[in-house]
């Protein structure tokens, strides 16, 4: 396969982290006799210092001529701390969604056995546990009306029919190639957005009679999220639930550098790690680039590629094995490896299989 990768490194650990996944993508390119050719774009908190916008039209263009786009992180502490500031580099990450139509976030909450002593979950709740959240994009709070004065402020968590039916559909085609469960999780007894949600999965769910279909208030799922999360296959959500419980679901694993996901919809999908951009870390060498790396698998799963995704996995599992790790998920005693070193051992690795 010939392919047109649009990078986008953006702000803090971004362009450490995006190095190592563009190098792995490199190395199984060659390995497979995939072509590959990559272009770098400016976003985030980058790209508002450099042009004052933080994702520019030249950005978006790269990404709609590209067949996927690698996205690393954006944010910067100096932006967090100015609640004046018009312009933040979230806002390019959002923009981005909205102009390639991502309604789709994918995100699997996966665990390693071999970190399952750093979940503050017990190994006996937590071992095994496997399952995908489908995040709702596009629509919801983030992009609903807004106002806000020194008095009174609001959001608007508006959703219509279409943008619901093609996300469930998503969900629930999921769950058809895993164990057919689905979790779609609302606050239907309270919010009217919710309860048209569980209307349209309610219609939807005889059309997918091997799937068992099953409905959460998101309370109780955050709860059974810690109590139970083997109970989880597939959950569907809207945007801002999703939000809010996959950084639940990517601690349970032990570490939030191990988690990659993809946005998928109506133009160029997006591969990239669930966590921030980590400005304390910015140029340390100590940031975990695997959730990058292993969104570089999702990236190639994507196309079809289903031997290059698993030669990756299987790399990524042979250096956590060997101990080839970043100091937040180190055992005591070990030997220290940083973005790059971990980075390159699994390039290596992939280039002798
Ligand atoms: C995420 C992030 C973003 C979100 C922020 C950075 C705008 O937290 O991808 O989960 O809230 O969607
Ligand atoms: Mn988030």
């Amino acid at each position: 396969m010939n392919f047109k990768i649009a990078v986008l490194p953006g702000d803090g650990i971004g362009p450490e982290i995006s190095e190592q996944g563009v190098n792995v993508m490199t190395a199984v390119c060659e390995k497979f006799g995939h072509n590959v050719e990559y272009k770098y774009a400016i976003c985030g908190a980058d790209a508002i210092d450099k042009v004052g916008d933080p994702f520019p039209e030249e950005t978006y263009q790269a990404c709609m001529e590209a067949d996927a786009v690698l996205f690393s992180a954006v944010g910067d502490p100096k932006f967090d701390n100015n609640p004046t500031a018009t312009v933040r580099p979230e806002q390019g990450l959002l923009a981005m969604r909205k102009k390639l139509g991502l309604f789709a976030n994918i995100r699997p909450v996966e665990t390693f056995d071999c970190l399952i002593h750093k979940s503050p979950l017990k190994d006996e709740l937590v071992r095994g546990a496997d399952f995908i959240c489908i995040r709702e994009l596009t629509g919801g709070m983030y992009f609903g009306e807004k106002y806000q004065d020194n008095e009174k402020a609001y959001d608007t968590n508006a959703y219509t029919r279409p943008e619901i039916e093609r996300i469930l559909k998503v969900g629930f085609e999921y769950a058809m190639r895993r164990r057919r469960r689905l979790t779609v999780v609302d606050k239907a007894n309270v919010l009217a957005s919710s309860r048209l949600w569980r209307q349209i999965a309610k219609e939807m769910a005889p059309l997918y009679p091997e799937v068992e279909t099953d409905y959460m208030y998101v309370d109780n799922a955050a709860m059974r999220m810690i109590q139970d999360p083997k109970y989880f296959d597939v959950m569907v959500t809207e945007n801002t639930f999703g939000d809010i419980l996959t950084d639940e679901g990517s601690c349970i694993t032990g570490s939030m550098g191990l988690l990659p996901s993809a946005s998928t919809g109506e133009h160029t999908p997006v591969f990239e790690p669930i966590h921030g951009s980590w400005p304390q870390a910015k140029g340390l060498n100590i940031a975990n680039p695997l959730a990058q790396i292993l969104s570089v698998a999702m990236l190639f799963e994507y196309f079809g590629l289903k031997e290059e995704g698993a030669l990756i996995r299987k790399a990524v599992n042979a250096s956590l094995d060997e101990g080839v790790r970043t100091p937040e998920i180190q055992v005591e005693g070990g030997a220290k490896y940083g973005t790059r070193e971990v980075g390159e051992w699994i390039v290596d690795y992939i280039r002798k299989a």
